[in-house]
């Protein structure tokens, strides 16, 4: 008890409970931040996830432009209501080469982390063309005016080069094919043996059914493959780690 009554010292003077203070912060600091200097990585990898192949990537920056995210999370909880709804819980590795992350803060919509093959491609078309005409009490905008942008790939192999910058591991030949890949993917009439050696289970298809390759393709190739890269019937969580 003599011991504990010396804590009278410290609540008498603001300058020593200030200095105490801190030092017991700094502990509990260190003891959180200092074991992420030494490991190796702090994310668990898991097979299937591979970097997204042009076309996906050029959807994704049409999602980010259009603010999709400000309806949308990308970010399954590990709780029952929410695996109940829409599937395995997110695993940190599924967004490993997302960036930005896209999980979003705010469900306007549902969670589209794993949209991705549960509606076809012409579902897609109709409901982002009048997202009304497919759920009449929906709130969200329509995107009709993607189906007549067309979607460029002057550009797509310095938007892979620059995800590289950030980590993402493309490879020369992967930026070097970057135009190819991207034609192929939204052309069911061409070689996309290259295009799924590199990207292994990309949805190939002309998404919106239009000539030429519009943003409503790319969008629709990105939404395809959310979710779907972790075969999860496989799949066991390593604890350890
Ligand atoms: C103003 C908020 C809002 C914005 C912005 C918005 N959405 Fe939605 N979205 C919703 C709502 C509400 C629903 C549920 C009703 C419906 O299906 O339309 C929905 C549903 C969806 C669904 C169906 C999900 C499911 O599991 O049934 C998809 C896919 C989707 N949105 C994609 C998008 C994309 C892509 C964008 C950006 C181009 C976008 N949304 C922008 C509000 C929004």
């Amino acid at each position: 008890m003599a011991f504990l009554d010396k804590h009278a010292i410290l609540e008498k003077s603001p300058t020593l409970l200030l200095t105490f203070s801190l030092i017991v912060v700094s502990i509990g600091g260190i003891v959180e931040i200092a074991p992420l200097f030494w490991l190796e990585n702090t994310i668990e990898e898991v097979e299937g996830v591979r970097p997204y192949s042009p076309l996906e990537l050029t959807g994704r920056d049409i999602y980010v432009r259009e603010g999709c995210y400000n309806c949308h999370s990308q970010m399954i909880r590990p709780m029952r209501d929410e695996v109940e709804r829409y599937g395995h819980y997110s695993l940190a590795a599924e967004s490993m080469y997302d960036h930005p992350f896209q999980w979003g803060s705010k469900r306007t919509g549902p969670d589209l982390a794993r949209v991705g093959n549960r509606y076809s491609n012409a579902w897609h078309v109709d409901h982002l063309r009048d997202p009304q005409a497919v759920v009449p009490e929906s709130v969200m905008p329509k995107y009709a005016f993607l189906e007549t942008t067309p979607a460029k790939a002057e550009y797509v192999d310095d938007l892979m080069s620059t995800h590289r910058f950030v980590g993402v591991p493309y490879d020369d030949e992967d930026i070097a094919q970057a135009k190819l890949d991207f034609r192929a993917q939204a052309d069911p009439d061409s070689d996309t043996s290259g295009l799924l050696e590199r990207y292994p289970g990309a949805a190939v298809a002309n998404f919106d059914d239009q000539p030429g390759i519009s943003e409503m393709d790319a969008l629709i190739a990105y939404l395809q493959v959310l979710g779907t890269m972790v075969d999860f019937s496989t799949f066991t969580p390593d604890a350890s780690r």
